[in-house]
């Protein structure tokens, strides 16, 4: 799976969507985009296809794969004994930043599911991946990147990784979300498996109980996914907390890309961190062959926007 020509398809030519979705009838694996981050996309159904997504991913085949539906009504041909709560976060948040985790009917292949008997299911909230899989029927699609690299915002991140190694990517511009969505599974209680722009408080309002978060250290037991080491640039990044650190830091690696939640003239060409930004502002770095990314984070923020905090902890490799 490495000499392959790679397609160039685009979103916004209806005859091109209708080319991706024969494509992964066909057994293909084909990129697209979605509102978070590009799915590297295969039919649920189709094991050969799926092997071809771990294999182009370089993806352990323990970490199974989220199901991308076009409606809710699709949601039964995946999953069953699916609970009332399941129910309300679907009519709540699909098509949205959400992944849902049920009860996998029998006759979905192991490899979507990594060998449990659940599988992950989500409603992307994009007119080009919803109108993809309304002619495909459902598709599995992990970030559209090589294992442990930056998720892909842009088709342009995708072909960075995976050139040669997929057969087409459907390009739909730029992401808006930015970051991957909110893993949710709800039986025996409700548990967030990953942070995303949709929180525990917004998910708490709609099912009326408590919702926890998965603790660092305890994610791979929930998740299998979690345990690796996640969205990393080449660059050594440093993580601080205040402007006395982020300061000190300036000074000890001078040519260090900087990276701060509220930017601060004082020091000047300094990058937003902002969630939407974040990927492509890591990859960018790649590029440029910049050694060290300084990052400053405010303790006090780190709750507030946990999905971000989240990815940069698991760059640091310290979940
Ligand atoms: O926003 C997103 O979710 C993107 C876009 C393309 O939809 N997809 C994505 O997929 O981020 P991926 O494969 O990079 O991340 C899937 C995560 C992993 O952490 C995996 O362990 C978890 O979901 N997961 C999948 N199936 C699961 C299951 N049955 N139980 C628990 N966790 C599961
Ligand atoms: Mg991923």
């Amino acid at each position: 799976m490495s000499d392959l020509t790679t397609l160039r398809l685009y979103g916004n030519s209806e005859s091109d969507i209708q080319q991706a979705a024969l494509m992964l009838k066909d057994g293909k694996i084909v990129a697209f985009p979605t509102e978070t981050v590009y799915g590297l996309g295969a039919s649920v159904f189709n094991p050969e296809a799926l092997k071809h997504v771990f294999e182009a991913k370089g993806r352990p085949a323990d970490n199974p794969l989220i199901a991308h539906v076009s409606s809710i009504e699709e949601i039964a041909l995946l999953a069953e004994d699916i609970p009332e709560d399941a129910k309300l976060l679907a009519r709540a948040f699909f098509p949205g930043p959400l992944t849902i985790v049920l009860h996998a009917k029998k006759e979905i292949p192991r490899e979507a599911t990594g060998g449990l008997d659940t599988i992950a299911i989500r409603m992307p909230n994009h007119p080009i991946a919803l109108q993809l899989l309304k002619l495909s029927g459902p598709l599995c699609a992990p970030s559209a990147n090589i294992s442990g690299r930056p998720s892909p915002t842009n088709a342009y991140h995708v072909l960075e990784d995976l050139d040669g190694k997929i057969d087409a990517v459907l390009d739909g511009g730029q992401c808006t979300v930015g970051i991957e969505s909110t893993v949710i599974k709800l039986s025996p209680s409700p548990i967030i498996l990953r942070p995303g722009m949709i929180s525990a408080e917004q998910i708490e309002a709609v099912l009326k109980k408590n919702v926890e978060v998965v603790q660092k250290g305890e994610t791979h037991i929930q998740s299998p996914g979690m345990k690796y080491r996640h969205y990393s640039p080449k660059a050594h990044l440093h993580l601080c907390s205040t402007h006395e650190e982020f300061e000190g830091l300036i000074r000890k690696y001078p040519q260090a890309m900087k990276l701060s939640l509220h930017v601060s003239t004082q020091f000047g060409d300094i990058f937003p961190l902002k969630e939407h930004t974040y990927y492509d502002i890591l990859r960018s770095a790649d590029i440029k062959g910049v050694s060290d990314i300084i990052i400053l984070f405010p303790i006090e923020e780190r709750v507030l926007k946990s999905a971000l905090f989240n990815r940069i902890e698991k760059a640091l490799g310290q979940q």
